[in-house]
């Protein structure tokens, strides 16, 4: 209080009775104090009865024990070269998925009804969340983490899965379904995909199957199921894919473009599109030779074919394995194609 600059300069105040107001108006603040800091106190104890409560009554629990890895030695085990779902024992499931901007790989996961589901998560990019609507599973996906944790499905319908971490301009578009069938009907799931692929391969086009299925993994994300893309970012494999097969060494510029991906902006059937495609060198040979395959066969391509057109083989794509090109290149490449 001596320090007050008003004490002796101020003629109307009262030595004296200037102190008890001045203590009058400090009890005063120092009852406030005691109220908001009573009141911060409050509310983190309510938030850790919260979490307590979450953790006890809900079930909820801290992601621990991950394992941890460069996102390529992650990204090159078994189970993420191929995200799938494993019947690993009677009614034990492992599911494998693989998040990037901005899908999940695969974008559906079945299991049947009372399913219980070892996850193992991991991101080819960067931070995505992956949250199963009506559970508490909620998680992270980390590059160069893997994410697990073990869910019961007793419940049967169709549940959204989305990312919950803002990953860039399509993280709104970032969703897969997770769907829990009754039992007998999963069954009967399984065995008709192991009828279908079995009459493709006696027919000799188990490419169609295996095509099919790589692209619903890998590519719906962003070209969509129908073939469509999604305007201003992903052109649409319907038509164009054939007439980037037609174009002057067209043929090995559409496998290239599986190994080495496509950066910049670009002009297809009148419109523009500028998002980015990922090179996909970690798919094997069989797998791009059956996707390109699979996509020239789809959404009508097949009728647009060239007479002369031969199927795209495992040993060509190897063929054009370590080449000296990367996303930038194939751009450069692309102005030299003669499309209009
Ligand atoms: Cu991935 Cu948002």
């Amino acid at each position: 209080m001596t320090n007050d600059p008003n004490e002796h300069n101020d003629p109307n105040t009262h030595p004296h009775g200037h102190n008890i107001d001045h203590d009058e108006a400090h009890a005063e603040i120092t009852k406030w104090e005691r109220r908001w800091l009573s009141l911060s106190a409050l509310i983190s104890l309510t938030f850790v009865a919260f979490i307590a409560y979450s953790l006890v009554v809900e079930g909820a629990h801290i992601a621990q024990g991950t394992e941890r890895a460069t996102p390529a030695q992650l990204l090159s085990q078994d189970m993420f070269v191929q995200p799938s779902v494993t019947e690993l024992s009677p009614g034990n499931f492992q599911v494998s998925v693989v998040a990037q901007a901005y899908s999940f790989n695969p974008p559906e996961i079945r299991l049947p009804e009372g399913a219980t589901a070892t996850f193992f998560l991991t991101s080819r990019d960067v931070l995505h969340g992956f949250q199963i609507e009506n559970t508490n599973v909620n998680v992270e996906l980390i590059p160069g983490e893997v994410s697990s944790f073990q869910y019961t499905f007793d419940r049967p319908g169709e549940y959204r899965v989305v990312c919950n971490e803002f990953c860039g301009v399509g993280h709104h578009n970032m969703m897969s379904r997770l769907v829990v069938v009754e039992a007998d009907e999963y069954e009967e799931e399984v065995l008709l995909a192991q009828q279908r692929l079995e009459q493709a391969q006696a027919s000799n086009e188990a490419w169609r199957v295996s095509g099919e299925a790589v692209y619903t993994s890998n590519c719906t994300g962003c070209h969509q199921a129908n073939g469509q893309g999604i305007a201003g970012a992903f052109p649409p494999l319907a038509e164009h894919a054939v007439n980037l097969l037609r174009a002057d060494g067209g043929r090995d510029y559409l496998a290239n473009l599986q190994l080495y991906g496509l950066q910049g902006p670009i002009e297809v059937l009148g419109a523009t599109y500028n998002g980015n495609m990922p090179a996909w060198k970690q798919l094997s040979d069989d797998d791009i030779a059956d996707v390109l395959n699979y996509v020239l066969h789809t959404w009508g391509n097949d009728e647009l074919l060239p007479d002369d057109f031969e199927l795209y083989s495992p040993d060509e794509i190897a063929a054009l394995r370590d080449q000296d090109l990367d996303a930038d290149a194939m751009y450069a490449r692309r102005q030299q194609l003669g499309l209009d």
